[in-house]
């Protein structure tokens, strides 16, 4: 009887649940990017940019003082897969095959089929529309194969930048949260943006 179980188990086609997705984020590609698992030896091109106090000012994480604050980071993603927690992917500039950002999930709510988006690039590469790519592709994901009904993120009000990336991707502005997070030592308002399921996909 049991191995009748076992056998029937095995011919059921893998469950596609979010947290699948979060163990096994499938390649993505742009026109300028590929989107991919993160590996440690990603350590080096991540510390260039992650090490950079402008890139580190408006999101909750401190800038890394060395190689070793990287790897942290790294073994912190490589877990968030292994145990199908909400986790980033890292984005690959095609033109240099360099590691030049992340971007993934935040926060996962279950109940609700909900998620909170968060990305971070590269000051050199700022301005030119990579995050807005590489945003419109993690939307595709979530709203295509993961059918999830909401995805949601925020920014402080000091950063417009990250708000006019979510407006691009036709996320809208559900207002101002605040004190709703604790950034660098003191509570901060920030601004909601979110798109559901139902809504108008094309990016502006
Ligand atoms: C936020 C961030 C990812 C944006 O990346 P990017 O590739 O430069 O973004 P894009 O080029 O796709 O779009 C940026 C948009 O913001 C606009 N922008 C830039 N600075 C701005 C400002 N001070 N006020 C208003 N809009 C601004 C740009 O003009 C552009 O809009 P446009 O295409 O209409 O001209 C990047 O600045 C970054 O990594 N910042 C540090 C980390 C961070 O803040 N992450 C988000 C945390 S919530």
């Amino acid at each position: 009887m049991k191995k009748l179980k076992i056998h029937l188990q095995e011919k059921l086609p893998a469950p596609d649940t979010p947290r699948d997705y979060f163990s096994t984020l499938p390649r993505l590609e742009t026109k300028r990017l590929v989107l991919r698992m993160a590996s440690m030896r990603d350590a080096e091109d991540m510390f260039a940019y992650s090490s950079d106090e402008e890139v580190a000012r408006h999101v909750l994480w401190d800038a890394h003082r060395s190689l070793a604050d990287t790897k942290g980071y790294l073994r912190y993603m490589l877990r968030q897969y292994r145990e199908g927690e909400p986790s980033s992917y890292v984005m690959v500039l095609k033109e240099t095959g360099r590691v030049i950002g992340t971007i993934g999930f935040m926060g996962y709510d279950e109940e609700n089929s909900s998620v909170e988006i968060g990305y971070s690039l590269s000051r050199a590469l700022w301005g030119q529309g990579l995050a807005t790519e590489a945003l419109e592709a993690l939307l595709s994901l979530c709203f295509g194969r993961i059918r999830l009904h909401r995805v949601e993120g925020f920014h402080t009000l000091d950063n417009p930048a990250s708000g006019r990336v979510m407006e691009k991707c036709g996320m809208t502005c559900e207002g101002v949260l605040r004190g709703k997070v604790r950034h660098k030592g003191r509570y901060v308002d920030v601004k909601l943006w979110a798109i559901i399921a139902e809504d108008d996909h094309t990016c502006r």
